[in-house]
């Protein structure tokens, strides 16, 4: 057997270099949240790129594993799909951001969503979610659980007397987004979880159109939040990434599920992700103002039909959204006043905003849903989930909404 000696080890568990309270605000926490003085004292986090950690003997890798056993490996691990530092500061700056005991990264947010349903519900369970959500995320409930024994039962966003009738007694989790996709309906969180806690099952909010900044769902006693860091927490459109925050215990049992499902990140896009993450505050807060603007311009403008934002009172949730929401975000939907061809010539006139799919980037981006999300339905189909041919789903950047206004001007002269 070899010879041990693990007093030659370095500590496994760094030095605090800044206070882990969340009592800062959310932009200090964007920048420093959960942050540890690492070896080299950089002031960025080292990325640690690495699939396989080594052990210098066999005492080292026992008293590893018994430390493991009793769950106080100090963030030590020795398999890439366990654990990665880089990702361990993201998670904490995440976990942080969202007033959670903890975090979980995932390789993209479908990966979370798809991973915490399967590890938190049993055969024969059911699922209760509203409309007007992700529609991956329905598909994937409609389809992968339903093969699984897992029912799914989908009732309208804004109907609490329904989501309540909706639980039957093998219903386990209440799932949920806020805002939603396309329409930014915005989900009375208060409501929502009371109904949970008084049914004694679990809820899980999807906030990614809200981030952290525009609303923290676990301080209305929500149980976890699932974000698409892809979108604003990423915002710069360089990566894939998913998330989810709550209750240690429950974000223990994901971590132990991520190791069978393998759905993780990678630590150089654990890197990208803090490096966006760092501004954070300051691009949601520029959205969220050219957002508002936008609304504004596009409401009072003769080409346009109608405008969804929950920052406008004409929004059916404008009264939900401005009790619980500090920002309303940087998405705006519209229908314009002609068809899907006009529609298109609108979308092709526009100078800034680039044509593809996704949201929260510095990159003001366009997309006609008719015409992708929704491209393999047909118009008949499409109506049936509420796409019309004339709906435009605006996702603002960074840039100056003065500039943003004058193109949007001019391309509704083009319809
Ligand atoms: C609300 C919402 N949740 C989840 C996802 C999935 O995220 P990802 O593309 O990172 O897998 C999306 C993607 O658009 C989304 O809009």
């Amino acid at each position: 057997m070899a010879t041990t000696n693990s007093s030659k080890r370095e500590p496994l568990t760094p030095t605090l270099a800044v206070d882990q309270t969340s009592s800062k605000g959310p932009s200090t926490l964007a920048v420093h949240g959960g942050r540890q003085r690492n070896p080299y004292q950089s002031v960025p986090e080292p990325v640690v790129q690495a699939a396989t950690y080594a052990f210098e003997n066999t005492a080292d890798l026992t008293s590893f594993m018994e430390a493991r056993l009793w769950g106080n490996a100090g963030g030590r691990t020795e398999y890439g799909r366990y654990g990665n530092p880089t990702i361990s500061a993201v998670e904490k700056r995440l976990a942080q951001l969202d007033g959670a005991e903890d975090a979980i990264l995932f390789a993209s947010g479908m990966a979370a969503i798809t991973s915490v349903l399967i590890a938190m519900l049993p055969t024969g369970a059911n699922l209760v979610i509203t409309d007007d959500c992700y529609r991956r995320t329905r598909e994937f409930c409609n389809t992968f659980l339903k093969r699984l024994g897992i029912s799914c039962t989908v009732v309208p966003m804004g109907d609490y007397d329904a989501l309540e009738s909706a639980i039957q007694p093998n219903t386990r989790l209440l799932l949920s987004e806020s805002p939603t996709n396309p329409y930014l309906r915005t989900l009375d969180m208060v409501r929502f979880s009371e109904i949970a806690k008084k049914h004694k099952i679990k809820s899980i909010i999807d906030a990614t159109f809200a981030t952290p900044l525009n609303i923290q769902p676990l301080a209305y006693g929500v149980d976890l939040v699932v974000h698409s860091a892809t979108k604003y927490l990423g915002g710069h459109n360089d990566l894939l990434a998913g998330v989810v925050t709550g209750e240690a215990g429950l974000i223990v049992s994901l971590r132990n599920a991520l190791g069978v499902l393998g759905g993780v990140s990678d630590p150089s896009n654990a890197a990208l992700l803090l490096r966006g993450l760092k501004t954070l505050a300051l691009r949601v807060d520029k959205q969220n103002q050219n957002g508002q603007a936008i609304a504004e311009f596009l409401e009072g403008h003769p080409s346009i039909e109608r405008v969804w934002y929950p920052g406008l009172p004409s929004h059916p949730d404008h009264e939900i959204a401005k009790g619980q929401m500090s920002g309303f975000g940087g998405v705006v939907s519209l229908t314009v006043k002609g068809d899907l061809e006009a529609t298109s010539r609108f979308i092709d006139a526009l100078q800034i905003p680039l044509i593809a799919a996704s949201f929260g980037g510095v990159e003001s981006l366009v997309e006609q849903p008719a015409l992708m999300s929704f491209f393999e339905l047909s118009t008949e189909e499409r109506l049936g989930v509420g796409i019309s041919d004339n709906l435009v789903r605006l996702s603002l950047g960074i840039e100056d909404a003065g500039d943003l206004i004058a193109d949007l001007d001019q391309a509704l002269a083009q319809i």
